[in-house]
């Protein structure tokens, strides 16, 4: 639980409630894991998502079974396996005003880093059938931002070329998905010995952008002349670089929230390769599920950096922001 004004791992408390009954329309789900985005860490610090003199349980992933369901809901049963949807309401794409929101465990919204969640029926979906319950957990944000980024409206196709940067949750499943959608990957990194098991996993080449700060152009020149997708999951401060790396018709898929400074954007550049930029909100329930469908047929398996238990919750936080982190940081209940 963070209670109200706290802004600091040290300040999060463990709390004993009674296990909450589903309502009409609900669902109980008894957690089996839960997963740490970096949003969760900027709810923490109080950059967004926190509402004055309200105490808010955190983060917004979770996996678990159904063990209790409402009056009046159908489709659900007592063990189902499943997974929360991001979004309250955001369906099916494009999304209208009011319907992308900022997802459990922020504002008005408790969290599911607890034993017991009650959700809406509507608001969860049945866990991919090839994940245990932690791969399952890091579905709803950085899963479905990585599938949104891939695989909806400017699609990755069979021998494109695709760049990622770094080694978290996103650039990963972007990493996953894009390899067996068929096409080529370049990463950038910090660090060369997260390029080499990056290359491990089916990167084809690295560049490090700490010994090349023009890393946009090698990677250019490494592909062969542009690549056709860059997920941007640094920020304002990265973008130009990342409209460098693409090759003619490209886009930029941005998602980042690390660095928010940076120099106006290039929109020559963009021109010149008549390449798009397209903002990325997580993802609707659809993409969620066809995700899951993905998932599924490619057999993949979100990479899991690092598991805790319950009890060791706020060393999970710890670890969600080390820099050793690579892939997806899990906290998993019996
Ligand atoms: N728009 C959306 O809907 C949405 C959804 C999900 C995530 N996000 C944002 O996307 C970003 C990635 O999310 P995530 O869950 O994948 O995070 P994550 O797992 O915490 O990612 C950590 C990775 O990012 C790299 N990194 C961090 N700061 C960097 C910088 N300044 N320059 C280059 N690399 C940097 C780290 O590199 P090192 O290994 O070198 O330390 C590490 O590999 C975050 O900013 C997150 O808030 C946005």
């Amino acid at each position: 639980m963070m209670k109200s004004g706290v802004t600091d791992v040290e300040g999060l408390v463990r709390e004993e409630v009674p296990v909450p009954d589903p309502g009409p329309g609900e669902v109980r789900v008894r957690v089996r894991a839960v997963s740490i985005n970096y949003r969760d860490q900027l709810v923490l610090r109080g950059w967004f998502g926190r509402l004055e003199g309200r105490d808010l349980v955190p983060l917004s992933d979770v996996a678990g079974e159904i063990d209790a369901v409402g009056e009046g809901v159908e489709g659900w049963s007592v063990g189902d396996r499943v997974t929360n949807l991001h979004f309250k309401e955001w369906e099916d794409a494009p999304p209208t005003t009011g319907n992308v929101d900022l997802g459990l465990g922020a504002l008005d919204d408790d969290g599911v880093l607890a034993e017991y969640v009650v959700l809406s029926a509507e608001r969860v979906t049945r866990a991919p059938g090839n994940l245990d319950f932690a791969e399952a957990a890091t579905l709803p944000v950085a899963g479905v931002t990585a599938w949104h980024a891939v695989a909806v409206d400017h699609p990755v196709v069979v021998g494109q070329k695709v760049m990622t940067i770094g080694s978290g949750g996103v650039s990963l499943f972007v990493l996953q998905l894009s390899r067996a959608m068929g096409a080529e990957v370049f990463a950038v990194v910090r660090r060369d010995d997260k390029g080499e098991r990056l290359k491990e996993m089916g990167v084809g080449a690295f560049v490090n952008s700490t010994d090349n700060p023009t890393w946009g152009e090698a990677v250019f020149e490494a592909s062969g002349g542009g690549v056709q997708k860059v997920v941007d999951t640094v920020g304002p401060g990265t973008l130009n670089q990342s409209i460098g790396a693409l090759g003619a018709g490209g886009e930029v898929a941005f998602v980042g929230l690390f660095e928010m400074e940076g120099d106006p954007v290039d929109v020559m550049a963009l021109m010149g390769k008549t390449a798009s930029l397209r903002g990325i909100a997580v993802g609707s329930h659809r993409m969620h599920r066809d995700l899951v469908e993905a998932v599924e047929r490619y057999d993949i398996h979100p990479v899991i950096g690092d598991r805790f238990a319950f009890a060791d919750a706020k060393e999970a936080f710890r670890a969600q922001v080390s820099p050793g982190v690579f892939g997806k940081v899990v906290v998993e209940l019996s």
